[in-house]
């Protein structure tokens, strides 16, 4: 029931719920990952149920592929849709230009291999995430395991040249252990505080032997969705540089908010 949810999670409700309406019948769409993303598949499972919504979902990632198998979407990878019409994901982090972190949730290899290959992208996120300048959260990068520590130093080194106010370099953990991404590889995550040229950053990670990618989403995003916990939401279209703003009404009864398992 809404009356048990935060109103952070009110707000990733409501603009998943608003996104959901940009998908129409007959789409290929990629389905990101995370709290906010799987809001946007319960919801667009309850349209394919209770609407005959007929879409194909490229999900990125094997937990929301579940989510969306559970909910009723018919899966497909991203080799059988080709090329998608729209991917809607959510972001740690986004700027004024729609410029993102991403990689909170060690997905960011698929989640920007699928939304470079939509011809739009769609970024539900609570307000929370907006900021002026990317970096309080740490930058994630996906290495492979081999000589991941190599890695590690030359991330290190490069940073020395770079535009940022932090350089320390974590291996993100799982337990006891280093967590493992879908694609079986490690995630660093840089603590940089602030990132001065997000372009040039994302650019010089990549040249990294052993850097498989980054979490920097440069020039990839198309509008950003964002809810409020009262329920209003704001969507900004980048490339049209409009703005809309709507409110969402919260069903009680609804039965996207029972039996929730993320
Ligand atoms: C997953 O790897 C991330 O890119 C997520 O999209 C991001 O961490 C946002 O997650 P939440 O919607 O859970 O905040």
């Amino acid at each position: 029931m809404t009356g048990e949810l935060s109103p952070i999670d009110k707000a990733k409700f409501v603009a998943a719920r608003r996104a959901a309406d940009m998908v129409e019948d007959g789409m290929r769409v990629g389905l990101g990952t995370g709290s906010t993303a799987a809001w946007l598949v319960r919801c667009l499972g309850e349209m394919v149920r209770d609407n005959g919504l007929r879409i194909k979902g490229v999900p990125t990632s094997t937990r929301t592929a579940e989510l969306a198998r559970e909910v009723g979407i018919e899966v497909v990878s991203l080799d059988q849709a080709g090329w998608l019409d729209l991917t809607i994901d959510g972001a740690d982090e986004f700027d004024g230009d729609l410029n993102l972190i991403k990689g909170g949730g060690a997905a960011l290899l698929q989640e920007k291999i699928v939304a470079t290959a939509s011809d739009q992208m769609v970024v539900i996120a609570d307000a929370g995430k907006e900021v002026e300048t990317l970096g309080a959260f740490p930058l994630p990068v996906e290495v492979i395991p081999f000589g991941w520590q190599t890695t590690r130093s030359l991330i290190e080194e490069t940073l020395v040249a770079m535009d940022v106010l932090g350089r320390s370099v974590t291996l993100r953990m799982k337990g006891e252990a280093p967590a493992i991404t879908d694609e079986g590889n490690h995630i660093l995550d840089l603590h940089l505080q602030r990132i001065g040229n997000p372009r040039q950053l994302a650019l010089v990670l990549n040249q990294i032997p052993g850097v498989v990618e980054n979490g920097l989403f440069i020039d990839i995003c198309d509008r950003v969705v964002i809810g409020f916990g009262d329920g209003r939401v704001e969507t900004r279209d980048i490339n049209e540089g409009t703005i809309e703003q709507d409110r969402m009404e919260f069903a009680e009864s609804d039965n996207l908010f029972s039996d929730l398992t993320d």
